[in-house]
């Protein structure tokens, strides 16, 4: 079955662009990157466009389809009726390099901030079998293929340009918490998650887990919890005590990391 589909495609750069119109063929079976492949072989051959795997694994094809923030490869054209015209944009938290691929940068920079996994520093190789019970918990966000589709959706950033200095998104605050259901990391991470990661930004509207197209709870099984750990420490008065003595310490000493890892 063959139909021909119409379809707006941004075209343009950093300096601005505007929606292009195309009616272009549409395959049974077809997916919008299809479609996309098909307009750079006949009416636009510059067009822009990242991609790599075509099977929902790499992360590179997020775009927004008529709106919604989706994985090209993964999105099917029977999906939508033939007489629709479906509009295919960049991402929009993220800078236009041009057409359809941003500059993701700011993800790149924000997973460079996450204190990496910090094993006991006396533990030999083979000291320690990994169970099943030890990686039940953050075993599915090891799922995440960085396709960015979270921190493009979360309004923290997506309205709030401004926040991207404070605010890593749900992608990494995710990481966080999948670190700190380790069970050998030795590291504090709420300290970090709060004043690194803007955890605080965070009011829990699911929106990131909504577009995961790997179907992760993000906010449900790696946010709410942190957001718990963070509110045990908050409200613990042996730590709260500590706290006093530990900011009194780093007033005392100007060279001390504000918001660095401290140990369990
Ligand atoms: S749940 Fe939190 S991180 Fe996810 S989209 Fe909403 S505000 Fe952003
Ligand atoms: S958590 Fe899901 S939406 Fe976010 S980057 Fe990973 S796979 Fe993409
Ligand atoms: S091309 Fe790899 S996820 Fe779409």
């Amino acid at each position: 079955m063959t139909y021909t589909a119409k379809f707006k495609v941004w075209r343009g750069d950093d300096e601005g662009g505007a929606l292009q119109d195309f009616a272009v063929e549409v395959n049974e079976g077809e997916v919008v990157l299809d479609i996309v492949h098909r307009l750079q072989a006949t009416e636009a051959p510059d067009l822009a466009v990242r991609w790599n795997c075509k099977a929902g694994k790499c992360g590179s094809c997020s775009a927004e389809i008529n709106g919604k923030p989706r994985l090209m490869c993964m999105t099917r054209m029977n999906t939508f009726t033939e007489d629709e015209t479906i509009a295919i944009t960049p991402l929009r938290t993220f800078p236009v390099i041009r057409d359809l691929v941003t500059d993701v940068s700011y993800n790149y920079e924000k997973a460079r901030m996450v204190p990496s996994f910090a094993p006991p520093a006396d533990l030999e190789p083979g000291d320690y079998r990994m169970q099943q019970v030890d990686v039940e918990r953050s075993q599915e966000f090891r799922k995440c293929i960085e396709c960015f589709l979270c921190n493009n959706v979360c309004h923290a950033v997506r309205d709030h340009e401004e926040n991207k200095t404070t605010f890593s998104g749900p992608r990494f605050l995710m990481r966080i918490a999948e670190l700190d259901m380790h069970p050998l990391d030795t590291a504090d991470r709420r300290e970090v998650a709060v004043e690194d990661h803007g955890l605080g930004y965070c009011n829990i509207t699911k929106c990131c887990t909504e577009v995961c197209p790997e179907h992760i709870h993000i906010t449900d099984n790696a946010l709410i919890p942190l957001k718990e750990r963070v509110a045990d420490r908050k409200y613990d008065p042996i730590f709260s005590v500590a706290s006093l003595f530990r900011k009194n310490e780093k007033r005392e000493k100007p060279g001390a990391t504000p918001g660095g890892s401290t140990p369990r």
